[in-house]
């Protein structure tokens, strides 16, 4: 296995380009679930407050042996808590057991509410007091995030966004890019490879490659700069998607992929997703 690539922030932080996403990870799955990873050489973790998970995610990291200082945890704020996000985050620093996270992410914009510049206000503030080394969004359009740089000149870290080959939004990746934004892909396997494992092209890229389907997407995201984080609570897959770091996919393998781009969102769409 190769040596896993690290990113650099426009806040200067270094943040793992993999990841291991824990959705829908109850209490119980999650402490296994990332001691298998730790031990594998992930050192970066993604919860969120409404993943009902983060006292498990603080369980596995507290009976760890590796220094806090070497795992890279990110946290998100709901909806409803936008403006409150002081309070929110100190929920999730008490359940996780930590005194500061790397990473806290706006989760949602929330359009009609439009507090997201005010919970951005508050996630500068948060970051000033060190309880959070990095501040980014998820799920923000190129809207959002102008006007979140226009009211505080504060440039999110990290926008993280459903991402996947069924979805490439390479518009999007790109304006962050321009603007110093790293892209972070959520469902990169779009979720359990649902329509893009068994394609022609992922088929063929895995024999060629001599990798499994969830290897070349995984390695996909990498190539092109994104930062990825699939999910996985079962031992041999959380073992294969970090075996990505011994291989190349040659310039015309990325070229075909961007073919399997066909806008299909898993996910609801930032513009009209509203929900408390
Ligand atoms: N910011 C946001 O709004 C937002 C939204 C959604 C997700 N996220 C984050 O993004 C992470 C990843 O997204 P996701 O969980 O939706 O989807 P995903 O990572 O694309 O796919 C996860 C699914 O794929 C299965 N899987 C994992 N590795 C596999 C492999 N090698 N072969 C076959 N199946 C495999 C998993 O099953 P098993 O677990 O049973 O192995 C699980 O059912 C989440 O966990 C979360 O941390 C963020």
């Amino acid at each position: 296995m190769g040596q896993q690539t690290i990113i650099k922030l426009v806040d200067g932080n270094h943040m793992p380009q993999l990841g291991l996403g824990v959705w829908k990870a109850n209490n119980e799955q999650v402490v296994p679930a990332i001691h298998t990873a730790l031990e594998i050489g992930y050192r970066s973790i993604d919860t969120a407050a409404i993943f009902h998970n983060e006292e498990g995610v603080g369980k596995a990291l507290k009976e760890s042996l590796i220094p806090r200082e070497e795992i890279f945890v990110t946290t998100k704020l709901w909806n409803d808590r936008h403006l409150d996000a002081s309070a929110a985050l100190q929920e999730s620093l008490d359940k996780l057991q930590l005194d500061y996270i790397d990473l806290y992410l706006i989760q949602w914009p929330v359009p009609e509410q439009d507090h997201y510049v005010d919970a951005w206000r508050q996630l500068i503030e948060l970051q000033n007091a060190g309880l959070t080394r990095s501040i980014g969004v998820c799920n923000f359009h190129i809207e959002h995030l102008q006007k979140l740089m226009l009211e505080t000149s504060v440039v999110p870290a990290i926008n993280q966004i459903e991402l996947h080959p069924l979805l490439q939004q390479r518009q999007l990746h790109s304006w962050n890019a321009t603007h110093h934004i790293t892209t972070e892909s959520w469902s990169p396997l779009s979720r359990g490879g649902k329509g893009v494992f068994s394609s022609s092209l992922v088929e063929q890229l895995a024999m060629k490659y001599g990798k499994t389907p969830a290897q070349i997407v995984i390695r996909w995201h990498l190539e092109c700069g994104m930062i990825a984080i699939p999910k996985s609570v079962t031992p041999s897959r959380i073992k294969e998607n970090f075996d990505v770091f011994d291989f190349r996919l040659e310039k015309e393998d990325l070229t075909a992929m961007s073919e399997l781009d066909i806008g299909k969102r898993i996910g609801p769409d930032p513009e009209t997703f509203n929900q408390l």
